[in-house]
């Protein structure tokens, strides 16, 4: 892929790893559009980022909602690129999950991505230059326990990105996958393990260098050494990962 002139929507771009993508897309001259619930957050991150106002816009909605992904589509025709990132995770179990807390995390996780590369499928095979870019998770890989469904969501997410990457490799769209280690974002907080998280910028650097080279399935961090550990012995990477690293 080229460097620069994108039109970048990313999903969850305030904070953590949406927003380091988001700073790496800016700083290379990429024109991002960042998408999330919350007004505020998506001010801070935006002033943030210094340039001219138009090289960054915000966009409050929620992915899960129908009519705000349709507004999306309406109102940016210029995305050329969609950065699936916006995600929730329940760590608690399954038995203890509300209906309601499924279908958020369900919905949020999987549908969502899924529906929005569905409406911008149109839009972006017009372009002569496109992508879509999944962040799924190492937990695709090897699940952890107390997680069932997020990491069912990010498996589906994992498997989903493959089978597009096919279907669309003689078009002119490309589809990477992104598979984060632990990261040190407000999703990650409070859940141990500090001194394995790598920072968001780590990550996005890490993304930056595989995107340039067309490298379309990224493993950051420590999930290339999962994913080579369980290759080896499915045993072990169960082992290693049902507690969670
Ligand atoms: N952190 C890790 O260790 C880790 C590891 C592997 C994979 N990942 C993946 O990396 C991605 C980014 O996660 P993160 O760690 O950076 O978490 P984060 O900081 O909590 O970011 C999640 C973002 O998604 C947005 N979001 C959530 N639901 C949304 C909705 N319905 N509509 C629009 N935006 C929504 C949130 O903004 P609002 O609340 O304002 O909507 C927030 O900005 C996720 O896909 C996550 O699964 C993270």
């Amino acid at each position: 892929m080229k460097e620069s002139g994108h039109t970048v929507l990313i999903t969850g771009g305030a904070t953590g790893i949406g927003f380091a993508l988001a700073k790496q897309f800016h700083a290379a001259g990429n024109r991002v559009i960042l998408v999330g619930r919350r007004a505020e957050a998506l001010q801070q991150a935006s002033v943030q980022l210094s340039g001219s106002p138009e090289s960054c816009i915000t966009a409050v909605a929620d992915i899960a909602d129908a009519q705000d992904r349709e507004r999306l589509l309406r109102e940016f025709p210029d995305i050329n690129i969609i950065v699936n990132n916006a995600a929730v995770q329940y760590t608690k179990p399954f038995a203890e999950q509300t209906e309601a807390e499924i279908a958020h995390e369900l919905d949020t996780n999987l549908s969502a991505p899924v529906l929005l590369t569905k409406l911008f499928l149109p839009q972006l095979l017009s372009k002569p230059d496109a992508a879509i870019i999944n962040i799924s998770s190492g937990l695709a890989v090897v699940p952890k326990e107390t997680c069932a469904l997020y990491c069912a969501s990010k498996a589906a997410l994992h498997s989903f990105s493959q089978v597009l990457r096919w279907q669309l490799e003689n078009s002119s769209i490309r589809v990477f996958e992104l598979m984060p280690p632990m990261v040190a974002t407000p999703m990650s907080q409070g859940k141990g393990h500090a001194h394995l998280k790598i920072s968001p910028d780590e990550l996005a650097e890490e993304f930056w260098r595989n995107f340039k080279q067309n490298r379309f399935e990224i493993m950051g961090g420590k999930t290339k050494w999962l994913y080579w550990i369980n290759r080896i012995s499915a045993t072990l990477g169960q082992r290693i990962m049902r507690k969670g690293l």
